[in-house]
């Protein structure tokens, strides 16, 4: 694909199911100064990570048809490992715009681990994809390779950042089975977008000195390839959030997002 160059009133559009790609958000705002951003959540059907893959890829071509019906969309960016590992190479087929997404780093942990006893945290959708089994399969005979999908700690996660109480213990009882393990992962792969949201609380809960690794870093060297940017750019910012459904958390989901620099809220329909 030609290189896309950024100009005046474009904007990138960052999706996820719910919060956690402000994960991915915020690791990149300061890389695209100039330019919108439109966040959409798809809290009318949080959590994704127990959505087949069918569900996932035809609500993923419904909104971005939507939403590119209303906005110049320069590059869509799939915040949540759940839709860019089921949907991604049928999704860019139906857009003229790039289309990136993030998706579980097993490489990196191969690369990083030095007790070959990684865990991997990711949705059960994420795990169950016939990608990553595949390639879980391949790996299996030189490293132990832990999976855990907890839909508990993508509400954590979630609740966390809205500013509610978390329980460590509650954590731990997730990580009941690795308590148990004679040698616990050195290096543990976080493949969805919510769990650097609680990376304090599973640093306080697992032994010392564990890699953590999410996506976020490989999102930069994925938009570099497709498009240039210049810093310079003169604009004058305003930034949106869609979310799908109004609930009792949408005035704290506002709150959050205007302490991102947001100015702009509206419910999509979709
Ligand atoms: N944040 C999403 C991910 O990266 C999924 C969370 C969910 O909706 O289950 O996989």
């Amino acid at each position: 694909m030609k290189k896309k160059i950024l100009t005046l009133q474009t904007t990138i559009f960052i999706f996820d199911s719910g919060l956690g790609g402000i994960t991915i958000f915020n690791y990149i705002k300061n890389i695209f100064l100039n330019i919108n951003f439109i966040y959409l959540l798809d809290n009318k059907y949080f959590p994704y990570g127990n959505k087949s893959k069918n569900f996932i890829l035809q609500r993923l071509i419904k909104i971005l048809q939507k939403i590119s019906l209303f906005h110049n969309i320069s590059l869509a960016i799939i915040a949540c490992n759940t839709a860019s590992i089921t949907s991604l190479p049928e999704l860019k087929k139906y857009f003229n715009f790039p289309i990136i997404g993030v998706t579980p780093v097993i490489n990196l942990a191969i690369a990083k681990t030095k007790n070959q006893v990684i865990g991997f945290l990711a949705t059960n959708t994420t795990l169950q994809n016939y990608k990553i089994r595949n390639k879980i399969y391949l790996l299996k005979k030189k490293y132990m390779i832990k999976m855990i999908s907890s839909p508990k700690l993508v509400f954590l996660a979630e609740r966390k950042l809205l500013g509610d109480k978390i329980i460590l213990s509650e954590i731990k009882k997730i990580f009941f089975s690795w308590y148990k393990l004679k040698i616990f992962p050195d290096t543990i792969i976080l493949g969805c977008t919510h769990f650097p949201l609680i990376k304090d609380e599973l640093k306080i809960i697992f032994p010392k000195n564990i890699y953590f690794l999410d996506s976020k870093k490989y999102i930069i060297d994925k938009f570099k390839k497709l498009i240039q940017y210049n810093k310079n750019l003169l604009n004058i910012k305003k930034n949106i959030l869609y979310y799908t459904k109004k609930n009792k958390d949408t005035n704290r989901i506002k709150n959050i997002f205007k302490n991102m620099n947001f100015h702009i809220f509206k419910k999509f329909k979709i």
